[in-house]
């Protein structure tokens, strides 16, 4: 069906397949409420959605989580989504990984907490660094190509050289370095998990320095508080990606549920197609009619689309104020006063999960 102006087909979906996941890092931004195994939608919903999602012009389609090898029928849904003629990127922990349930996938994004194993197990709050080891061993065997991600936050900020040696070891194509994004678990964790403004700067030269030398694409994802403008989030509401939540929810955002009165539509009630074209919750801030000053007038406005909408209203409780990231944002103090904060001793403040 030909889309209506305005509305472009979106190129990737996230499917959160499940948030059950063995890992407890307590930088996840998944929701603090978790869909429970039972809410989960069943193997020929999430097919049925991959065959929406493609109709409607998806390409990639990345499986998450929590952790997606929880679910026993993964090689079903790869082999559909794969038979769709879609790309397929696994968001994996590593944990239970083996090379019959790498089969159809095209690309395989694993997770690292630190690039030594006691530092590693502890945020991740189970004993998991030698499984991920074994689980690039397994991508790299299948030959697939292997991204490695970590997200950075101020336990692990300071290892920035020790996890490109690590990514390196692993057989890593790509590495990405990834400052913690404020939600979900990472928000309630946030005063033990954000870094200092010293720490930002020599993980940032650390980066460059690395790029330099290795021979492994590095992506830095920057420290979006310490920044003077927002980051692009999503490269703009409903532009691009989708997520469909464990539960069927779907989102402009992984994140978006935090937001109240945003009308989320669920999969099992409305094709997603409808949904995603004129849907309250993806109409809600699509586009640039939606701003307000000091975003309105502002040059910048497509290149970051005035922030990120969940953090607007998780800061400022309005979804349609400028992302107080912003130094022209008036409620820049906010963000300010979250980094002029007294340092938390991590050693003595457990990070919750
Ligand atoms: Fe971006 Fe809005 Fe700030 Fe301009 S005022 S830089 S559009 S967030
Ligand atoms: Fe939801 Fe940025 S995380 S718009």
């Amino acid at each position: 069906m030909a889309e209506p102006p305005g509305v472009a087909a979106p190129f990737g979906l996230l499917a959160e397949l499940t948030h059950r996941c063995p890992l407890r890092c307590g930088y996840c931004s998944n929701p603090v409420d978790l869909v429970a195994r039972g809410d989960e939608l069943d193997t020929a919903t999430w097919c049925s959605v991959f065959d929406q999602a493609r109709a409607l012009g998806v390409l990639q389609v990345h499986l998450s989580g929590g952790e997606p090898l929880a679910r026993g029928d993964l090689p079903e849904l790869v082999g559909h989504a794969a038979g769709l003629g879609c790309y397929v990127n696994l968001v994996t922990s590593g944990l239970g990984l083996t090379v019959e349930r790498l089969a159809g996938v095209d690309h395989v994004q694993l997770s690292v907490q630190d690039a030594d194993e006691a530092g590693a197990n502890r945020i991740a709050g189970v004993k998991a660094f030698g499984a991920k080891l074994r689980a690039a061993e397994v991508v790299r065997g299948a030959g697939l190509p292997l991204t490695v991600n970590v997200v950075l936050h101020r336990l692990n900020v300071d290892h920035v050289d020790e996890l490109v040696a690590l990514a390196e070891r692993m057989g890593a194509d790509r590495l990405e370095l990834a400052h913690t994004q404020y939600y979900g678990w990472a928000l309630r964790n946030r005063a033990a998990l954000l870094p200092t403004r010293e720490q930002v700067a020599r993980a940032a030269g650390a980066v460059a320095a690395a790029r330099s030398r290795s021979g492994m694409e590095i992506v830095h994802v920057v420290a979006d508080y310490h920044e003077a403008h927002p980051k692009p989030c999503m490269h703009g509401w409903g532009a691009r990606q989708l997520t469909v939540a464990p539960n069927g929810d779907v989102l402009p955002c992984p994140a978006a549920g935090v937001i109240d009165g945003l009308g989320v539509e669920n999969v099992r009630d409305r094709p997603l197609g409808d949904i995603w074209r004129s849907s309250p919750a993806f109409t809600a801030f699509r586009g640039f009619d939606w701003m307000r000053e000091p975003c309105r007038s502002c040059a910048r406005r497509e290149l970051d689309f005035g922030g990120c909408r969940c953090q607007a209203f998780q800061l400022t409780g309005d979804a349609a104020a400028t992302d107080p990231v912003c130094t022209l944002s008036p409620h820049r103090g906010l963000v300010d006063a979250i980094l002029a904060g007294d340092p938390t001793d991590v050693e003595h403040r457990a990070v919750v999960r």
